[in-house]
């Protein structure tokens, strides 16, 4: 078959480059030549065009509002799968045979401990940081607790510290609240499954017995799931970028962290539930609508739009009907802040500059209301979002280090400064 080649033509030269094509989605033309060939770079700030790598771990169709992990639809996932046979898959590629399964639950679960000396580490932050500082720390700590698993060369070493980043991520978390709310830390339980262990670890204290509800531990483990991976996003692509300089990669997840921490990212889950409260009514949100249209005005719809969705999130429909589902399980009937959520979501779809924009509600738009619901508060949203991501970024990071391309990621510009000038001696200034 012959090669498929895009042509480009500068004065009166063409140049071929090749265009390759992937299994499902866009062909990409690869310019890896183009420099060499015509001295020019591309110009592509925000990367809005620019495949930055091959993958074949998650596929997002924005114009569908598909979401794949691994080819399974996320819905399909929601439904019948739980996060850590979504870990599984991410990781290895296929869905896990039932020994499979038991025997990477059994291994994770055994490594939710943290080392002891970290509980010593946490004392060093004020008790009023916000959580997502703490962990930024935290994670970036494990590096120095966990050495004999950072040579990134040793395909075993790499395996060991990417269990532990999965294992220890909710520990980190919950011990992140537990500090935050002057309460003693809770170890791991190696009878809980994970997000039991987790809701267990957030809010059980040495004074009574803690029973986890089921259902909410069940809703837990379907937001887990929806916010595991999503392609090339900003977080993923620093945790990318820190690791094709071969950085360990306690380093990489803690960049990642510290990257979703945006309030234009994972911190739009924090943001969005801020935003619902100070619309506070169904009565104000033509204000507010006013506001995100208002180009003088900085206010967006938090929770709203995305760079590759230009349609409803798939995400966020799942995470509507939990949050339906969640309120009516804790008898918190006709919550106002979901009742602004969905109004103002209904709103925002029949106007316009939404319409035109293809702006949609996100996974952002809606957890927060679950999450605050289960007992959160919003300061801990991103840091659950971060806790589910961690299998993302990491999938992904293994998957870069173990590609025979790799190379350390190091973008151009487009220079605007100063040509060449002489020194000029302060007494001729
Ligand atoms: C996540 O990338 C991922 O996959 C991320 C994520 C993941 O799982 O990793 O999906 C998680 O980060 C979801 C997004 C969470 N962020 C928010 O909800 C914050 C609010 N959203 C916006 O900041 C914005 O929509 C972004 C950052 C999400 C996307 O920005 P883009 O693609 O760069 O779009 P843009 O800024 O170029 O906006 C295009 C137009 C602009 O208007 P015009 O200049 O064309 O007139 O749409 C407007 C924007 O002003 N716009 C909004 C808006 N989002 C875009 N206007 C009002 N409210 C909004 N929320």
């Amino acid at each position: 078959m012959t090669e498929k080649v895009a042509k480009l033509t500068l004065g009166d030269q063409t140049y071929e480059f090749p265009v390759l094509e992937g299994s499902v989605g866009p062909e990409v033309i690869d310019i890896r030549s183009l420099y060499s060939k015509t001295g020019l770079f591309t110009y592509d700030p925000g990367f809005t065009s620019t495949a930055a790598c091959d993958s074949s771990i998650t596929y997002i169709d924005g114009d569908k509002g598909e979401l794949l992990y691994r080819g399974y639809p996320i819905d399909q996932l929601a439904e019948k799968s739980s996060y850590l046979e979504v870990c599984y898959l991410l990781l290895y590629g296929e869905l896990p045979t039932k020994s499979q399964l038991a025997e990477f639950d059994d291994l994770v679960t055994r490594h939710t401990m943290v080392h002891e000396q970290m509980h010593y580490f946490y004392r060093g932050f004020r008790r009023d940081a916000h959580p997502m500082a703490v962990m930024t720390g935290v994670v970036g700590a494990m590096a120095a607790f966990y050495h004999d698993s950072t040579d990134i060369n040793d395909p075993q070493q790499r395996e060991i510290a990417s269990i532990r980043m999965i294992a220890k991520i909710p520990t980190l978390a919950a011990m992140a609240y537990k500090y935050s709310i002057g309460q003693p830390f809770v170890y791991p339980r190696n009878d809980l499954d994970y997000a039991s262990n987790f809701l267990h670890m957030c809010f059980s204290v040495p004074a009574e017995e803690y029973k986890v509800n089921p259902e909410i531990a069940r809703a837990m483990d379907l937001i887990f799931t929806l916010h595991a991976d999503h392609e090339q996003n900003a977080s993923t692509s620093t945790v990318r970028l820190s690791g094709s300089s071969d950085a360990n990669p306690f380093a990489c997840i803690a960049a990642g962290v510290a990257c979703l921490w945006g309030p234009a990212h994972g911190g739009a889950n924090e943001a969005a539930l801020n935003m619902l409260r100070e619309i506070g009514t169904v009565e104000r949100i033509p204000e507010f609508i006013a506001r995100a249209k208002d180009k003088n005005d900085p206010f967006r719809l938090m929770g709203f739009g995305h760079r590759v969705y230009k349609n409803y999130d798939p995400r966020a429909k799942v995470m509507q009907e939990t949050a339906r589902k969640v309120l009516d399980i804790l008898g918190v009937e006709n919550n106002p802040t979901l009742q602004v959520a969905k109004e103002l979501e209904r709103i925002a779809l029949e106007d316009e500059y939404f319409v035109e924009r293809k702006l949609y509600p996100n996974v952002d738009f809606y957890s927060g209301i679950i999450l605050n619901a289960v007992g959160f508060p919003t300061s801990m949203f991103t840091v659950l979002f971060a806790v589910a991501r961690t299998v993302g970024w990491i999938a992904q990071w293994k998957e870069m280090i173990a590609d025979p391309q790799k190379k350390i990621g190091r973008p151009r510009q487009l220079y605007n400064g100063s040509p060449a000038r002489d020194y000029t001696p302060i007494s001729a200034r």
